[in-house]
């Protein structure tokens, strides 16, 4: 069974050490940087384009694909910003990531700016991780002490600045052009595209904005070449992911696997779901994306599969869902989350988002009425493809899924006045009666 794990990212997490540049290194750390220092800028690009390695932050646009848009060097800067913002519900791989093997990104983030002409890169942190801020931080310095990062790499002549940048905990702010509006100190909220930030990014310079989990996979390709790395996964989704699993499963927690894996096997490998109960729903990448039911049990996680079976495969937070949870409850949680985190610059998101936890908010309170469902189905209408950015596009995902498979449970709270699982809490009742 465990056969089917890969650990490699996650590999050194276990280490008592694991954070230290001394654990790093004696766990074979820095050796890809070595190499690739001995590579042309150009050949490393092109081992990271010739791996497949798609990006590991929700979209999966090819990762060497985007370093190659990058427009030839004018002889000004360039920048890599390393999206850490990791907040959308059930996503939770970046920050363990992070705290136990902080060297693995700085490693590959080093190894990305050589390839692509970059002497100053970010980490644009979500802020509320203190811990995780104080380990990155403490990381770079020990970086920086070994002459990994500064004037001159490891003796290669070539200079590298590393700013870790603790944003202010907001979910738009993992939007790419979000993130680096507020970067450079504005209110985070998404910029108009194109120019895209390969273009125009930071600073309106050409920049590259990679996810955390795509770019500490750099070094292992670096290492041990594209052909390997693509010997994993599938045939358009190569390599290995980590997969997080939450919620009613025996043992919740990280399960790197090759991407293709199915959910059955993942289950299985976190122990089946919680004894006693058997599973309703789950989600395959994260809240922005539509539920799946046991009958999506085998789809192979990788990209294209999940979105032929209706969904996104995303960040691969899988939350999964016994039979003793509300729907209704489970949906309307998320709304709640996406009409705060509605940064408000367009009307149908800003709008929609607000409307759509009024009413579920009433109807898991027991309080809906008939024309509700109607309204459930019109709103995620007027978002969806008419928001300025995904975060609209993705707010009722989980809605208009569940409404596809769960019609029922939304039906028989408005009918019987209540919530069939008895989960509404009293401040439902307090806000609707208000
Ligand atoms: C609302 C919203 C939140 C996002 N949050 C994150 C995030 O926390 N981390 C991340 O890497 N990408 C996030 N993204 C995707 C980024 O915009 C971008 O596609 C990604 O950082 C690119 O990296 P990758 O190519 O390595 O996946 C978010 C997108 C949206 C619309
Ligand atoms: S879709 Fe939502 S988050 Fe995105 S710009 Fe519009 S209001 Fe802001």
């Amino acid at each position: 069974m465990t056969s089917t794990l890969a650990p490699l990212l996650t590999s050194r997490w276990g280490n008592p050490d694991s954070w230290t540049l001394e654990g790093y290194r004696a766990a074979g750390g820095y050796q890809a940087l070595a190499q690739a220092l001995t590579m042309d800028p150009a050949t490393v690009l092109n081992a990271v384009k010739d791996s497949g390695l798609r990006g590991r932050g929700g979209a999966g646009f090819p990762t060497g694909v985007k370093w190659s848009f990058l427009p030839a060097s004018d002889g000004g800067p360039r920048y890599l910003v390393v999206n850490a913002d990791e907040s959308e519900p059930g996503t939770c791989k970046d920050i363990p990531l992070m705290l136990a093997d902080p060297h693995s990104l700085i490693e590959g983030m080093i190894i990305t700016s050589y390839a692509i002409g970059c002497h100053h890169a970010f980490i644009y942190l979500r802020g509320e991780v203190v811990h995780v801020y104080r380990r990155l931080l403490a990381a770079v310095r020990e970086a920086r002490a070994a002459g990994l990062i500064g004037d001159s790499v490891l003796g290669s002549g070539f200079p590298l600045e590393l700013t870790v940048h603790a944003g202010a905990g907001a979910y738009i702010c993992g939007e790419e052009t979000a993130l680096l509006d507020s970067l450079e100190g504005r209110r985070g909220q998404p910029r108009l595209k194109p120019p895209f930030p390969a273009e125009a990014g930071l600073y309106a310079r050409p920049t590259v904005v990679n996810n955390v989990e795509s770019i500490a996979s750099v070094p292992w390709i670096v290492a041990r070449g594209a052909d390997w790395w693509k010997s994993m996964g599938t045939e358009k989704s190569t390599g290995v992911a980590i997969y997080s699993l939450s919620g009613h499963v025996a043992r919740p927690g990280q399960y790197e696997a090759p991407l293709g894996i199915t959910m059955r096997q993942l289950i299985d490998l976190a122990g089946g779901i919680r004894a006693g109960h058997e599973l309703k729903f789950w989600m395959p990448g994260g809240s922005s994306t539509p539920m799946f039911t046991p009958a999506q049990l085998d789809v192979p996680l990788d990209y294209d599969a999940v979105a032929a079976a209706g969904s996104m495969l995303g960040t691969r937070a899988l939350q999964v869902f016994d039979e003793t949870v509300c729907v209704v409850r489970a949906v309307s949680r998320w709304m709640e989350f996406y009409a705060h985190e509605s940064c408000g610059k367009c009307t149908p998101c800003r709008e929609g988002t607000f409307w759509l936890r009024a009413v579920l908010r009433r109807i898991e309170a027991g309080a809906g009425k008939e024309e509700d469902m109607q309204i459930l189905e019109d709103i995620p209408k007027s978002i969806v493809g008419r928001a300025f950015c995904p975060l609209g596009d993705g707010a009722p995902a989980s809605l208009t899924s569940s409404l596809k498979f769960f019609r029922a449970e939304y039906v028989e709270h408005i009918v019987s006045g209540r919530c069939p699982f008895d989960h509404a809490a009293s401040y439902l009742f307090e806000a609707v009666a208000a």
